[in-house]
């Protein structure tokens, strides 16, 4: 198939970019490059002929057009998006300009492009999202594709308004979409200003490991290669106009998710003291959700997508492969922001 990719040069992007790649299809990678991309990311299949770049902004209409009619798609796989959410905290504006008028203007450049080519009922537009549309659980419960949206962060109501419009597009217009809303992803290229890659380099350079409030808040982990499976998965057998949500059923408290990584790094760069104790409380973030879990069975069962590794398998290779790229993350270490205490409220 003829793909393209937006935010290619990001964390999950690239991991589609590669898988897709290495699966024979043909992908044109169009990525602005802001702070949270890293086209080294995708080094590994740069040379390949199945494989182009674009650096452009999904905000550009002309140039998304253009895009469609040198590209000519059967696919869409959009994933370009501001993705942190402490950043969405200390500066909104750009969360609304990329996830939502961005989204709006790839809709519209795909619509374009789909209606000039005759509607073709093959053409895909597969819209990424996130679990945290569906706000914030109590104890019990999972998100289902039927929960009600209640985003509570200037990212997730960002992502919520993206999806409110795909499904308008793919309602109104007829356009060919999916959606699919996931759980937080971990693994290689994780860009070094979210949790587990703040862990394992704080742990690593003997710093505190800082840990929000108490700790206590539960995600749902699921390692970024099965993302990229599934979403090509979904891509391929995904009923037309619905969502899927996608999840690594590997719930877990944000203390106990760094205990694990130090106990990880105790065995893989062991030193005279145990990296736990580098343990440090900080201040929460404002609005903190409690808990994010996600029910996967109709991805499960429709689709028959599965995890292939379980959190501890996932969370060792991570880790081993922080140890050894250390080039990478030290590179983007002088990137703006990154480091320091964003999203504090204050
Ligand atoms: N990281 C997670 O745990 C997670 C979980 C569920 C869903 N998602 C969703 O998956 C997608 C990818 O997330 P990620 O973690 O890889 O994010 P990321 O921040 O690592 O990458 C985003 C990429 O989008 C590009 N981009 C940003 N604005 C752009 C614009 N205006 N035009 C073109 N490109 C632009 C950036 O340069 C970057 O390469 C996002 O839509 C996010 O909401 C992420």
């Amino acid at each position: 198939m003829r793909l393209i990719v937006t935010g290619g040069a990001g964390f999950i992007g690239s991991a589609v970019v590669r898988l897709a790649v290495a699966r024979g299809h043909s992908v044109l990678n169009i990525d602005a490059l802001t702070y949270a991309a890293c086209l080294e990311n995708v080094a590994s299949v740069a040379a390949d002929p199945n494989y182009s770049f674009l650096q452009g902004d999904i905000c550009d209409r002309a140039a998304m057009d253009r895009a469609f009619a040198t590209h000519r798609p059967d696919a869409v796989l959009h994933l370009a998006a501001e993705s942190h959410v402490d950043r969405s905290i200390d500066g909104p504006g750009a969360f609304i300009n990329t996830n939502i008028t961005g989204t709006y203007t790839l809709l519209e450049a795909a619509r374009g492009f789909w209606t000039k080519a005759g509607r073709p009922e093959g053409f895909r537009f597969l819209h990424v999202s996130t679990d945290e549309v569906f706000g914030s659980l109590g104890p019990e419960g999972l998100f289902t594709e039927d929960t009600a949206y209640d985003p509570r962060s200037p990212y997730s109501a960002s992502k919520a308004a993206s999806d409110h419009l795909v499904r308008a597009w793919g309602a109104t217009y007829g356009l060919p979409v999916l959606l699919s809303n996931c759980s937080n992803n971990y693994g290689p290229y994780h860009f070094p200003e979210k949790l587990i890659p703040v862990v394992i380099l704080n742990a690593l350079a003997g710093r505190p490991i800082p840990i929000y409030g108490a700790g206590e808040n539960v995600r749902d982990w699921l390692y970024v290669e099965d993302h990229a499976d599934a979403l090509l998965t979904v891509l391929a057998k995904g009923q037309l106009g619905r969502s899927y949500n996608i999840g690594g059923e590997n719930e877990v408290r944000n203390l106990d998710l760094v205990r694990r990584i130090c106990a990880i790094l105790d065995e893989q760069r062991p030193k005279a003291t145990p990296y736990g104790d580098q343990i440090s409380f900080v201040s929460d973030r404002p609005g903190h959700d409690a808990r994010y879990a996600i029910d996967p069975s109709r991805v499960r069962e429709e689709l028959g997508w599965r995890p292939s590794v379980t959190l501890d398998q996932g969370l060792a290779q991570t880790v081993a492969w922080y140890l050894e790229n250390e080039s990478w993350w030290r590179a983007l270490q002088n990137r703006d922001g990154v480091g320091e205490r964003l999203g504090s409220g204050d």
